[in-house]
């Protein structure tokens, strides 16, 4: 009678080894691993929130995780409006926030947002 044992290394739910990257996030460098998205490099780095409601300026990181809610987007080596929760990590990505859009209404410049 033959043996059932899986072994570790063939186990499908058993992670390959990790390889380690490093992306910039608003010009600090910080690891993640390959295969992570740039959310969950966000996220392990202690950055729960990067960008703010236009109304309320309240804080937004993720919230769906499933590229439904937008809630996540971040500007990746220059391409704006990106979901940081799709988006895999790669090597030497630059990862920069989005404050240059005006973050509250009452800051003069968003009436054509109401
Ligand atoms: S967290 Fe909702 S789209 Fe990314």
């Amino acid at each position: 009678m033959g043996t059932y044992l899986v072994r570790a290394q063939s186990a499908p739910i058993t992670p390959e080894t990790s390889t380690v990257i490093t992306i910039t996030v608003d010009g600090v460098a910080v690891d993640g691993l390959l295969g992570q998205t740039l959310a969950g490099v966000l996220l392990a780095s202690d950055t729960l929130a990067w960008r703010n409601t236009s109304f309320g300026n309240r804080p937004r990181g993720v919230f769906c995780g499933i590229g439904i809610c937008f809630d996540c987007l971040v500007i990746v080596n220059g391409q704006r409006d990106v979901r940081a929760c799709q988006r895999r990590a790669a090597p030497g990505d630059r990862v920069d926030f989005h404050r240059d859009l005006p973050l509250r209404a009452d800051q003069g410049e968003s009436d054509s947002l109401t």
